[in-house]
């Protein structure tokens, strides 16, 4: 319907009124915000901290650490391992993906305190710029990547998605769940739908893996 230009539209506003506007929203915007009052020692002290001994990518490392610190915040913020992406700290981007006693999780659905004694495998220790692992060569081979950002997750997931089909741990595509799995796109997709890349890398991370595992693809 064409509206009637005599009529007033209901969301229409006097200049007037979108001065008085703007002047009320500047005046919400400098008032100042009370300082935060400084921790007291008592506060302080009500931390709760745990010892944690973690083997990060072969080396050990003694952490004391707030309980509350997720194991994604305690490799990137405690021991700089960056190479692990927060992407959106709520378990649905695979960004944070890390191997841990050969089983791949998101790390920032785990607390650190959880892992005490476990074996952390990041994307810095499956491979060196001048010794990659055979699927960061692959993801470099086949353009795997973009931005890069969800990249050392999909590579962990990847290496991870090989090893349990050759464990036979069943899939949501597989037929036959007692049967073992086999490997085919179907089942790699299915794998890798935890791992999100905003740049839609996926055909070509696809073929990278399908090369680790010794495959060409299915036909289309
Ligand atoms: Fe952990 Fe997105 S950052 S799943
Ligand atoms: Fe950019 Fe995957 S390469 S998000």
């Amino acid at each position: 319907m064409t509206p009637n230009p005599e009529t007033p539209s209901p969301w229409a506003m006097s200049r007037r009124g979108v001065m008085a506007s703007s002047a009320a929203t500047a005046a919400v915007a400098s008032t100042p915000i009370a300082a935060a009052a400084p921790r007291t020692d008592a506060a302080k002290g009500s931390v709760p901290t745990a010892s944690t001994k973690l083997t990060v990518n072969g080396k050990q490392h003694s952490l004391t650490l707030d309980t509350r610190t997720t194991l994604l915040d305690t490799l990137r913020e405690h021991l700089h391992l960056t190479g692990t992406k927060k992407g959106c700290d709520h378990g649905q981007c695979g960004a944070c993906t890390v191997i841990v006693n050969g089983e791949r999780i998101n790390s920032c659905l785990s607390l650190a305190v959880q892992h005490d004694g476990d074996e952390v495998t990041t994307i810095e220790g499956l491979g060196m710029p001048d010794h990659l692992h055979p699927m960061q060569a692959a993801f470099v081979k086949h353009d795997g990547f973009q931005c890069g950002y969800c990249t050392p997750g999909q590579i962990c997931s990847a290496v991870s998605v090989l090893e349990e089909i050759k464990r036979g741990i069943p899939s949501h595509v597989q037929g036959d769940v007692a049967a073992q799995p086999a490997i085919s796109d179907a089942e790699i997709r299915e794998r890798m739908s935890g791992n999100i890349c905003r740049c839609g890398a996926y055909a070509n991370i696809l073929e990278a893996i399908n090369e680790v595992a010794g495959r060409s693809g299915d036909k289309a």
